[in-house]
């Protein structure tokens, strides 16, 4: 089977749909077919604002999340970056094979480092896409999983690896995107021209996994849409409602027409109602699987534990070798 890794930061309490949608859904579907690796990656999450009391518990209820999604850690290698110590190794190595220039061009720095200011911005910050490029290196990994906004980090990562083979000798398996199409893409329901974001600046147009299903009902009644009234996907001009029909689609599995065909000459109400009710029925019983599993830590950390062991023996093997490539003097 070939190798796939992909991984979410835990930077806040809840996943959110986007996440779900964009990142959960299709995991799930390809741990069937691959060899998957899939990490909480809690180093990258040190790259923006945290508060160290909430971490371990932001750790756990992501990995929580998946499992409570249908990823199965017997299945696939669901493990937390930090249990593996060679990520920010190779991500040392790596750092020195990339140019200051090609990391700067990397436009989600370029947002953030905006949004944090100068003092605010670190070199972590920075360096951040080098971590996930000795991530999916370390793996071995052929394909990569993720939503458009990460596709440039894993072409910086195919670079490295093409630049590390080239000058090394052949190391790393060089992996290519697996980019979701444009419709797996979901926006802020307040601001349905902005990705929705776990740090989204309000809480309204975020859809949270583990909200309770009556507080993500009522932020589905209140979606903005717009003053035409007819339920029909039209990204250019009608974003709220093209955002609504697309989560719909995503959470049923059925096609969009069929379902504007449903609400054909029917008003707004009726069509988020519809949507209320089938975000209820899909997030309630992940909700109730990740609280059951949150009930008992000890057993999730065996489980995480018993995966990070897993992720270790592929990850150190890796490491040895670009030891040994580049020419460290081992400890015999
Ligand atoms: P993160 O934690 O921001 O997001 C995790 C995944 O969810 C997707 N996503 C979305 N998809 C659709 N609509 C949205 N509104 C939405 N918001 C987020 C993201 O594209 C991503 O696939 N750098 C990565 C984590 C990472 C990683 C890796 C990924 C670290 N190492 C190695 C793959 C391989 C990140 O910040 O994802």
């Amino acid at each position: 089977k070939a190798r796939l890794y992909s991984g979410m930061q835990p930077s806040a309490d809840s996943l959110q749909v986007g996440n779900y949608i964009g990142a959960l859904l299709q995991w799930r579907d390809l741990q069937e077919s691959y060899d998957a690796y899939f990490s909480v990656v809690d180093l990258h999450a040190l790259t923006q604002p945290f508060d160290p009391a909430e971490m371990r518990e932001k750790t756990r209820r992501t990995a929580a999340q998946y499992i409570a999604a249908g990823i199965e850690p017997a299945k696939s290698t669901l493990y937390v970056q930090s249990h593996v110590t060679a990520h920010a190794e190779l991500a040392w190595v790596l750092g020195t094979l990339t140019g200051f220039g090609e990391a700067s061009r990397m436009t989600q720095f370029k947002d953030k480092s905006q949004r944090y200011g100068t003092d605010g911005t670190t070199v972590g910050l920075f360096t951040y896409p080098v971590l996930m490029a000795a991530d999916i290196l370390l793996f071995q990994a052929s394909v990569v999983p993720v939503g458009d906004d990460q596709k440039q980090h894993v072409e910086l990562t195919r670079d490295l690896a093409e630049r590390f083979n080239s000058r090394f000798g052949e190391t790393f398996t060089v992996p290519v995107p697996m980019i979701q199409q444009e419709t797996a893409r979901i926006y802020d329901l307040q601001n349905p021209t902005a990705k929705m974001s776990k740090s989204a600046e309000s809480d309204a147009g975020v859809l949270w996994l583990l909200d309770e299903p009556s507080v993500s009902a009522k932020k589905v009644m209140r979606a903005v849409t717009d003053s035409e009234g007819s339920v029909r996907y039209d990204r250019e001009n009608k974003p709220g409602v093209s955002n609504l029909l697309v989560i719909y689609a995503a959470l049923t599995g059925r096609q969009i027409p069929s379902i504007e065909d449903e609400y054909a000459g029917r008003g707004y109400g009726d069509f988020k109602k519809g949507l209320a009710e089938v975000v209820v029925s899909e997030f309630g019983p992940v909700r109730e699987r990740a609280l059951a599993l949150l009930s008992d830590e000890a057993e999730l950390d065996r489980v995480l534990a018993a995966n990070a062991e897993r992720a270790a023996s592929v990850a150190d093997a890796t490491l040895d070798a670009v030891y040994d490539k580049i020419g460290l003097l081992r400890r015999r």
